[in-house]
């Protein structure tokens, strides 16, 4: 896996460790990467300087990972950084490139390699994307970073549909706010409250969460599930703008229901709840 020494990649180590898999875990960052593994067994867990822009690095994340344990089962793209920001007309187009080498390019080479070492097992295996919700609208993330997830979003389309035949699966996960180290970076206590007041589910979405969903697309057992993207968001995608109860029309706070029959003329039907 990439991006293992911090934030949701190290809630991905503590689950899958704790679901009996192996680990090895590559990160560009090498205080992290020594920090974050230092509580690990040396038996289930290797950290490996890795930067996921550079495909050596990640054929070599690939290399370990078969020399420590023998075998790759599960690659989980999961690097990134928040990347370029700032008006579109100022954005600097290296950083843009930046910002694609490590969400979008990144993504591709963890995948690549990943498949050549299925494909020389015979196979089989998994791969699990991290996209975001800032892939699916224009309002979450800056401009550079909703794109390249939204190209991590159709890579894991794509390559789904492409390695079927191998029964290697591709699936991604998508979380909403995740208060770790790349989100909090610039901000403070009141941003997170913000966070949670948008988010349906009142209670913080956690690295932990985003493992679990993680975990799932890993295991081998969801056989038929391949081309998938999954929101661990506490709803936020659910509920879109979230227009109904901005314009006071959340249902589920009417006291009464009914038929509303528009300009049709009929007598619309209006039932008063108890409460
Ligand atoms: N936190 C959120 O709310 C949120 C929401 C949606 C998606 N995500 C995605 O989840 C993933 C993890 O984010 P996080 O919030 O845990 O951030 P984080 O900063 O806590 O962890 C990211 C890790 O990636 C590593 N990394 C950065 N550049 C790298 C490179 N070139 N090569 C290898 N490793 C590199 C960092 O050193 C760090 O350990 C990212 O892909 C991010 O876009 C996060």
């Amino acid at each position: 896996m990439t991006g293992g020494a911090s934030g949701i990649g190290l809630g991905i180590v503590e689950r899958l460790v704790a679901d009996g898999w192996k680990v090895v875990a590559g990160d560009i960052n090498p205080v992290t990467l020594e920090q974050a593994f230092a509580s690990f067994d040396a038996g289930d867990v290797a950290g490996v300087g890795c930067d996921v822009s550079v495909e050596d690095d990640v054929a070599r994340l690939v290399a370990t990972a078969v020399e420590r344990f023998g075998r790759l089962d599960c690659m989980v793209n999961n690097a990134g950084i928040s990347g370029a920001f700032g008006p579109i007309h100022e954005l600097d187009v290296a950083h843009w490139d930046f910002t694609f080498a490590i969400l979008a390019r990144g993504v591709f080479l963890g995948t690549k390699h990943a498949t050549r070492q299925f494909l020389a097992q015979g196979g089989g295996g998994s791969i699990v994307n991290m996209c975001s919700i800032a892939a699916w609208d224009g309002g979450t993330g800056p401009q550079a970073y909703s794109a390249a997830k939204a190209a991590v979003q159709n890579l894991t389309w794509s390559t789904a549909a492409e390695l079927a035949a191998h029964r290697i699966r591709v699936n991604a996960v998508a979380p909403g706010s995740v208060i770790t180290p790349m989100w909090m970076k610039g901000r403070d206590q009141s941003h997170v409250d913000q966070a949670l007041a948008l988010q349906p589910v009142k209670e913080p979405t956690t690295s932990a969460h985003v493992a679990e969903a993680v975990a799932f697309l890993a295991d081998p057992e969801p056989a038929m599930i391949t081309g998938t993207c999954v929101a661990v968001d506490g709803g936020i995608s659910a509920a879109g703008t979230d227009l109904a109860r901005r314009l006071g029309n959340n249902p589920g706070a009417l006291r009464i229901s009914g038929l509303n029959m528009g300009t049709s003329g009929a007598k619309s039907v209006v039932n008063v709840l108890d409460s």
